[in-house]
Order: structure tokens, then C-alpha cells, then sequence
């Protein structure tokens, strides 16, 4: 949720972290802060807002010098949890002699009871954040040794951690820690990082530790020493990046939004790449590397995840049902890991999720697999949690998504569903011929969204149309229902229209009387089956003085007459043509929050990352 940055090394520490907080931006940014120690005391600067406003704060607040002399620190930036998104609330915080600093990623349950018995000790509080707590818990352990201190606080500890410390005290030596909120350690040559992910560390190194958790590391500028919270040593892999840091720029475009929906005919050319067999019909998976005989054994498959990759799921039921006609079903990770679901041994799990880290996904993950189920994940971001945690999976190669709208990562989802599918069904009923052509149809899809994204000019001038509407309803059947809740979701979450997105025969059942002149009606009605009964839901809206967009299938006139104006996608198979239908969606919302002037790679109250409950 929250962006953790700590570096230790030659010099330069509070631009290097300045650096690494807008790289980990998208994960929250509602508040901003640092801390590093010069001339044997522990410095802050801390700003409400964005890491800009933290920049210029600690521009005015500190010594020139400062930036340059200074070798060791840590930073944030926050996705408040505990107090409104102030100053004061801003991490890091200090315990109560001032020597001590911390900056934390996710929810400390148990805050209120150890903040009780601190200020029954004395311990006065500056915020309403349970992060300042764990703090002063740590101050209160300290004994001389900062590593030990933060290994009894955690211990006293009940909730998610992601966090780095520092202390006047031992100058020479970082802490950090996790449980259920990501660390990764960046070794560099004479200097080391840490992040909440791998995009604040690509432009310093490419080797890097994934703590897991319960883990602990003293990070000093040449050496990364890994315990448990018993301080018992354990070892941990360097793995190599092979990221580049280009790739998390904008590469010349107004919004990391615009270039990752432009970016996806490539990733989805490198999702798709070496993974279907045109020779048997079929997809071939590394990840789904089991024999044909336990794929054929699985009686159902469940797919698990939250909002743009739980809609991803959605539209894997419809070709896991259809493909190989296998009970398929879809469950939103946070109830799914409450509800105490049935599964076993033949019940196939898949967690989708892009960033790997959401917290109700990886819980599902756990969940599932102390049920015994098959489980798979679905993840884009190389090494993380839920991909280490089942450790059987296929990656997107959809490279970094900034922008906190999910665009490539969705339709790569939906690419590799597909294969899946197609994998699950010729080890089953799907014939070699109808492989092939469903093999064809999903080869095809690079091209198919290059056509979409040609007509954005087009979709710009539709949008100015939608520019002053509150309100929006996205309507779709079959595989392009889960399209039409996709859509809607894009609208509501860069452009703050409440849009809602139905199955177009709910309408009736109530929705409908939302219906007024004038108000948008977003049909996605591709030639695909349903669509005449979509057309029918149209008219009954039109009837009620709705203004109809559609997303028709070129050439498709019938149903394009049925729209007061309209989108073309290319002609492909049913399933396959949810993916282009969705970009013209993705475009769709993009103009139309570009013409409101919105935030649209960070919009107000989200973050990249769900991390906490
Ligand atoms: C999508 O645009 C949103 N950012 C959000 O719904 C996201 O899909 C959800 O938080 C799941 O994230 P994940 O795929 O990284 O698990």
C-alpha cells in the first residue's frame, strides 16, 4: 500500500531516496517523508501530499550540504490507514528519545493496546497513526543493540509489517523487516537499498534479496545479514532483476496510463510468445507444468482475486466452461479466505493478481493451499509473494505497470486464461480442430488491439460527449459481461464518474429506473452469442431516453443502427474478442478523465498495490 525506501551507502542519501519514493509512488501518496542521520542525529522532513511536496519542504527546511553529505537514510510515502493524511501522520516516526526512526508499510492490529501501556509508562504521541506506536515500542526495547530491540518489539507485534529503522545510535546499519507487506534488498557495490518493490532499486543494481516473512535483515553498505525473529540466521537467495530502468518511464507520453494501453500489442505478444501449439491444438505453459493426468483429474477450477484481476477471472469462467468443460468459478480473494471455502486435492486455484502482493490474494493463496488444492498464480510482478508462495505459475511478461488503472496487465490476464483453458480442454474434450482455430484466434490478438488503439483519436472525440456526465451504466452478456464491469471499473477509478457495470438483463430487475434523458448507456454488444438479446436490452433503455455507446464488431451495421454512436473492433472469436472490446473501454475512460483533468496515473484515495485488509 505505502512505499518503503531505505538506502545506506556512500553519499547523496536524500536525493537517492527522494529518487526512490517517486519510482514507488503509485503505491501511495497522500503524504511523504524522510529521515537520515547527520552529524550523529536523526533528521526529518515530512510533507503532506505528494513526494514533489516532500522535496521542496526538505529544500527549504535543510542545509544544502544535507544532500550531499548525508549516507544513510529511509523514506515513505504513505496510503493512510491510521489518521488522515497530514504532517504530523507522515512516516517516519520517532520513538521517544528522538534516536530512533521508522517508517512502516501496513496495519499494526494490536496499536491501541500497546499505545495504552506506553503511555502508562510516559510515552507521549505526536499522531494517530499506529506506526508511531511501533516506534516508540522499539525505543522502549532498545538496550544498545537496535537490531535486538526491533526483534522484541516485533515479537510484542500482531498485524502486517513492512519496515526500515534506523537508529542514531549505530549509524552504520539499517533494520528491515516483513510480514505480509513486500521487502526487497537491493546489493550494490558498496551501497544498499531497500524497497517496498523492485522499481525504487533497478537504477542502483539488478541483484536483489526478497525477504520473506518473519524475516530480518541488519543492511549495512556492504553487507545483508538475514535472520529470523528468533535471530536464528537464515539464508536467502540473490536473484537478478532483469528489469531496465527505462522501462519504468514514460517514455515521451502524458501518462504511464496512455503508454501501457499503447504498450499492450507487445505485451501481449510477449505473454502470448512460445506458448501455443499450433501443432497439437494447443498451449504449452511451463508453469502449468504437470502432467496431463493431474490436469485431467481436476474437477473444478477457481479462480481468486480483487477487483480488475478478479474481472480477468471472470471472463477465464466463461472459456474454462466452455474450453473444457470444467466447472469454473470466481471468488472474491477477501471473502473467499473468510468463508472458510470447501476445496480439495482436484480443485485447481488460480490467483490472479498483477502486483503479486495483495493482501486478501495471498491470504486466498495460504488458504487454499492448507485445503490441499492444485494452486496456481497468475502474477506480472517477477518475484513476488503469491508468485514465491505457489511457487507453480505462469509470469504476464507484460513488464511494469505504473499506472494504478490496470490496462496490459488485464488483458494479459485474459490472454493467458485462454491458454489455460485451452491446455485444460485438449487434455480433455476440446477437439485438435476447434484448438486450433480458439490457437489462431488468441495468436491474433496483438493485432487485433493495434487496430483498437489506432481509432484513440476517434475515441477522443467521442469522449468529449461524456465529459460533464456523474453518472454511467456498462452493459454486457455472456464474456462480455465481466468486459462491461471491467469498463466500468476504468471510468469510475480515473475519472470519479459512478459508473456501474451490469449484466444487461439485470437492468429490469431494477437498475433501470436509474434511467433518465440523457443518462450514458455504455453496450458492449459485439457480434458474439447474446448480442440480440443485448440489442433488445439497448432498445429498452433508448426507450427511456438513455444515449447509447456501443462497442460493435466492424461491419457489423445492425447493431451499430442501434447506437447513437459507436466503437469498432475487429471480428474474433467470442473469447478472444473480450480483449479488444476492453481497450476500446480502457480508451474510452482515459479521454474522457484526460478531458476532466484527473490524476489519472494516481487517482485520489487508490494505490497500485493493496497490501493491508
Ligand atoms: C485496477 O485498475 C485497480 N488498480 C485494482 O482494482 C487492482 O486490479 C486490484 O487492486 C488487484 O491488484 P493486483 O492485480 O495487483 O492483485
Amino acid at each position: 500500500m505505502c512505499g518503503i525506501v531505505g538506502y545506506i551507502g556512500k553519499a547523496e542519501a536524500p536525493n537517492i531516496l527522494i529518487k526512490g519514493l517517486r519510482r514507488l509512488e503509485y503505491r501511495g501518496y497522500d503524504s511523504a517523508g524522510m529521515a537520515v542521520l547527520d552529524g550523529g542525529r536523526v533528521e526529518v522532513a515530512k510533507a503532506a501530499g505528494k513526494v514533489a511536496a516532500l522535496t521542496e519542504k526538505a529544500r527549504e527546511e535543510w542545509p544544502e550540504e544535507r544532500f550531499s553529505k548525508a549516507s544513510v537514510g529511509i523514506a515513505h510515502t504513505r496510503w493512510a490507514t491510521h489518521g488522515p493524511p497530514t504532517e504530523v501522520n507522515a512516516h517516519p516516526h520517532l520513538d521517544q528519545s528522538g534516536q530512533i526512526a521508522l517508517v512502516h508499510n501496513g496495519i499494526i492490529e494490536n496499536y491501541r493496546a500497546l499505545r495504552a501501556r506506553l503511555e502508562a509508562k510516559g510515552h507521549q504521541f505526536l499522531s494517530e497513526t499506529d506506526t508511531e506506536v511501533l516506534a516508540h515500542l522499539i525505543g522502549e526495547c532498545d538496550k544498545g543493540d537496535i537490531f535486538q530491540a526491533v526483534c522484541d518489539a516485533l515479537h510484542k507485534v500482531e498485524g502486517t509489517f513492512g519496515i526500515a529503522v534506523l537508529s542514531a545510535r549505530e549509524p552504520d546499519r539499517i533494520i528491515t523487516a516483513r510480514r505480509g507487506s513486500p521487502i526487497v534488498v537491493g546489493v550494490g557495490d558498496g551501497e544498499t537499498i531497500i524497497a517496498s518493490d523492485a522499481s525504487a532499486i533497478i537504477a542502483h543494481t539488478q541483484r536483489v534479496i526478497y525477504l520473506d516473512d518473519n524475516d530480518i535483515a541488519i543492511v549495512k553498505s556492504d553487507s545483508v545479514e538475514i535472520r529470523d525473529l528468533n535471530n536464528v540466521p537464515v539464508n536467502r537467495e540473490i536473484a537478478e532483476l532483469g528489469l531496465d530502468a527505462e522501462a519504468a518511464e514514460k517514455g515521451g507520453y502524458d501518462h504511464f496510463m496512455l503508454k501501457e494501453i499503447h504498450e499492450q500489442p507487445e505485451a501481449l505478444a510477449n505473454a502470448i510468445r512460445g506458448r501455443l501449439d499450433f501443432n497439437l491444438g494447443s498451449s504449452v505453459l511451463a508453469g502449468m507444468s504437470t502432467s496431463p493426468r493431474e490436469l485431467s483429474e481436476l474437477t473444478r477450477v477457481v479462480m481468486v482475486g480483487c477487483g480488475t484481476s478478479l474481472h480477468a477471472g471472470l471472463v477465464g469462467e466463461y472459456a474454462f466452461e466452455e474450453l473444457a468443460g470444467v466447472n469454473a468459478e470466481v471468488e472474491q480473494a477477501a471473502e473467499f479466505r473468510y468463508r472458510n471455502p470447501i476445496l480439495g486435492c482436484k480443485d485447481f486455484v488460480i490467483a490472479i493478481s498483477q502486483s503479486g502482493e495483495t493482501a486478501d490474494t495471498l491470504a486466498a493463496v495460504r488458504e487454499a493451499h492448507q485445503k490441499g488444492a492444485f494452486v496456481m498464480s497468475l502474477c506480472n510482478v517477477v518475484g513476488s509473494t503469491i508468485a514465491r508462495e505457489t511457487g507453480r505459475g505462469v509470469y504476464l511478461h507484460a513488464g511494469p505497470e505504473i499506472s494504478v488503472a490496470s490496462t496490459k496487465a488485464f488483458t494479459s490476464q485474459v490472454a493467458v486464461l485462454l491458454m489455460m483453458a485451452l491446455k485444460l480442454g485438449r487434455g480433455r474434450r476440446l477437439s485438435r480442430e476447434y484448438g486450433l482455430e480458439v490457437a489462431q484466434a488468441i495468436a491474433s490478438i496483438p493485432e487485433l488491439v493495434a487496430k483498437v488503439i489506432e481509432q484513440s483519436d476517434h475515441i477522443a472525440e467521442l469522449a468529449k460527449n461524456y465529459v460533464k456526465d456523474e453518472h454511467a451504466y456498462f452493459i454486457g452478456r455472456g464474456p462480455m459481461y465481466p468486459v462491461a464491469l471491467e469498463g466500468a471499473l476504468k471510468l469510475k477509478e480515473i475519472s470519479y464518474i459512478h459508473a456501474e457495470g451490469y449484466h444487461a438483463a439485470e437492468l429490469k430487475h431494477g437498475p433501470i429506473a436509474l434511467l433518465t434523458e440523457g443518462t450514458p448507456i455504455i453496450a458492449v454488444a459485439c457480434d458474439v452469442p447474446g448480442k440480440d438479446k443485448t440489442l433488445g436490452n439497448i432498445e429498452e433503455c433508448r426507450a427511456r431516453g438513455a444515449r447509447i455507446l456501443g462497442i460493435v464488431t466492424e461491419g457489423d451495421d445492425a447493431a451499430a443502427e442501434c447506437m447513437d454512436e459507436f466503437i469498432q473492433v475487429p471480428a474474433t472469436h467470442h473469447l478472444v474478442a473480450t480483449v479488444p472490446a476492453v481497450v476500446a473501454l480502457q480508451l474510452f475512460a482515459y479521454h474522457v478523465a484526460r478531458l476532466r483533468d484527473c490524476e489519472i496515473d494516481q487517482p485520489r484515495n487508490l494505490a497500485k498495490s493493496v497490501t493491508v485488509e
